[in-house]
């Protein structure tokens, strides 16, 4: 029986199909998502820490409001991941749990501080950028209920990479101190947004079987490849140089060739030693700990309602 299961399975993966909650799926295949998508959704509540810094900082209230409707669409995001991650059978408990206690992972480039302005724009612009580049190939994922959740982030995180970009247009109009704020943002998130995209094909354990079963539809130094051909045009029209000597076009390649990243620092941050990390995760078990008397209101009042009706 199980045998005539795994050949349904492997034939649903050779003909490129899709998977649904209630089908027969490996084990494997379950953890792997659970993994990934627990992963993604962790990363969507933590990113909204770094820009929600300034949301009591920023310059106007429209930039204030913008900002606003972009942290809060993060945690939508990562409501919706947590939603996919529970029909392969994990909690929100178990998920949160894992996160607090520092065993499952975030991403990495959530791990840097924001010290200027401009750095809203440069996460906005690069990291959302980055962001819209690995999660547009997520939309066609073999697992529905995360392929279907990517349809609506990637349309909200267009307008996240637009806003950014815009705000960094306005202040490259502004005063040189204002460009100088802009540059040296951009020179801090470069390369932390390069590693993004997760380590080198060769040292990339997951990415051979994600390909096999449909989650990875692109390579990690691929999509690299593809936004740093893609941000090297928009960082000319916006007047700054991206901070890399070695990134310069290859016409016999038809990409930009770019300088060695820093993969001890990027391991380094992943293992929780970033600039950041211990504020980040403190501050989210804080929140989880300070918001227990509405889980707890919350499961009283669905009590009393279940008696209510029982009445
Ligand atoms: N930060 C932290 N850990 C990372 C990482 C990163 N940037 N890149 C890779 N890793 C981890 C992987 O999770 C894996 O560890 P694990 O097995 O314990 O989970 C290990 O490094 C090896 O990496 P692999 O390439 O083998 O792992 P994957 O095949 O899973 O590829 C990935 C990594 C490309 C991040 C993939 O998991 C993925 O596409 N995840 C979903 C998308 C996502 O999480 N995007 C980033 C954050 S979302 C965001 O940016 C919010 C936006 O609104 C700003």
């Amino acid at each position: 029986r199980e045998a005539e299961l795994q050949a349904r399975f492997d034939a649903c993966m050779d003909a490129d199909g899709r998977i649904e909650p209630q089908d027969w799926m490996p084990e494997a295949y379950r953890k792997t998502l659970v993994r990934q998508i627990s992963q993604h959704a962790h990363s969507e509540i933590v990113g909204m820490l770094p820009e929600g810094n300034w949301i009591s900082r920023a310059p106007s209230l429209k930039r204030k409001a913008i900002l606003m409707a972009k942290v809060q669409d993060e945690g939508g995001h990562g409501l919706y991941l947590y939603a996919a991650a529970e029909t392969l059978g994990v909690s929100r408990e178990q998920m949160q749990d894992a996160l607090h206690s520092g065993k499952a992972k975030y991403s990495s480039i959530f791990n840097y501080p924001t010290l200027t302005w401009a750095d809203v724009g440069v996460i906005g612009w690069l990291v959302d950028g980055a962001a819209i580049m690995n999660q547009i190939p997520l939309c066609r994922c073999s697992y529905g209920p995360y392929a279907r959740a990517m349809i609506r982030v990637c349309k909200e995180e267009s307008f996240h990479q637009r806003q950014g970009y815009e705000a960094l247009l306005t202040l490259m109009k502004g005063n040189d101190a204002q460009r100088a704020m802009v540059q040296d943002a951009v020179n801090r998130w470069w390369w932390p947004v390069l590693a993004m995209f997760g380590p080198p094909d060769k040292d990339s354990p997951n990415s051979a079987i994600g390909m096999r079963w449909g989650i990875k539809r692109i390579s990690n130094d691929e999509l690299r490849q593809k936004f740093i051909d893609a941000t090297v045009p928009q960082a000319q029209v916006l007047g700054v140089t991206l901070p890399d000597p070695d990134l310069k076009w290859n016409e016999a390649r038809g990409h930009h060739d770019y300088g060695a990243i820093d993969w001890d620092d990027f391991w380094n941050v992943v293992n929780g030693n970033g600039p950041c990390n211990k504020e980040r995760l403190a501050t989210r078990v804080k929140a989880h700990e300070d918001g227990q008397w509405v889980r707890d209101a919350a499961l009283a009042h669905a009590r009393k309602q279940k008696q209510r009706a029982l009445k």
